[in-house]
């Protein structure tokens, strides 16, 4: 079932390659589905597509290195022409999403946000009907007093855990912030969610992603889905 799931992951981040045009500025996202995106790039890239990459993550940013891929930053270039993520859940009908098991949500959500276009890639497991139905909602933390954001996250009705490695130390993210595991359950109204974690005082984002994807590429046993909102 794995390497099935793999496979869709590949059929559906091989897709969405195949949308990048010459020129373009090009979010590269972070996770098991944006590495055969990210590889999918290089191949273009040495068949000779010209584009530059904006990577979401440290270990983007080294693989994209390793494959040739030039890469640019917002110092230079106001936005992104196309960003391509992977996601934790997709909710069907809006594309509200739910990002950042790998830890690397605040640097996709820049990217995205900065994005004319923002297209998300995944197997058809991580397509719900309500977010927060297998997946916790990440939120990124500043260390300092931490436990007090905890306590605020705890208010709006989440149970929370701050994420430890395997060995048990705090997860620290590319940033330099904590992450706050927030189990809010299923979740029915997403945005003002993403809202009232935003205003918590300590958060510096959440993994809610609500009004950003604009089309989803999702591959299952029937083969490519291309969803719109
Ligand atoms: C990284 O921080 C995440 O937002 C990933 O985009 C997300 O976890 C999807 O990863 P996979 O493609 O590995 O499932």
């Amino acid at each position: 079932i794995n390497d099935q799931a793999q496979e869709y992951k590949k059929q559906a981040a091989e897709f969405a390659a195949d949308m990048v045009q010459e020129g373009m500025i090009v979010g590269l996202g972070t996770g098991t589905t944006a590495v055969f995106l990210v590889q999918a790039l290089g191949r273009r890239h040495r068949e000779g597509l010209r584009f530059l990459g904006i990577p979401t993550s440290v270990a983007t940013e080294k693989l994209a290195l390793s494959l040739g891929i030039p890469l640019t930053s917002f110092a230079q270039h106001e936005s992104v022409d196309l960003a391509i993520d992977g996601a934790d859940e997709v909710e069907r009908g809006t594309l509200n999403l739910i990002k950042g098991l790998g830890g690397a949500l605040l640097r996709e959500k820049i990217v995205a946000a900065a994005s004319k276009k923002f297209i998300i890639v995944a197997d058809e497991s991580k397509l719900v009907d309500h977010l927060g139905e297998h997946t916790l909602v990440p939120v990124e933390a500043t260390p300092f007093g931490w436990e007090s954001t905890e306590r605020h996250l705890g208010a709006l009705g989440a149970r929370v855990s701050p994420r430890r490695t395997p060995t048990g130390q705090f997860f620290v993210s590319d940033g330099g912030n904590l992450i706050l595991d927030c189990n809010f359950g299923t979740i029915s109204d997403p945005p003002a969610i993403e809202d009232a974690i935003r205003r918590v005082v300590g958060v510096v984002d959440s993994g809610l992603f609500t009004g950003l994807a604009a089309e989803a590429v999702i591959c299952g046993p029937k083969g490519l889905a291309h969803l719109t909102v």
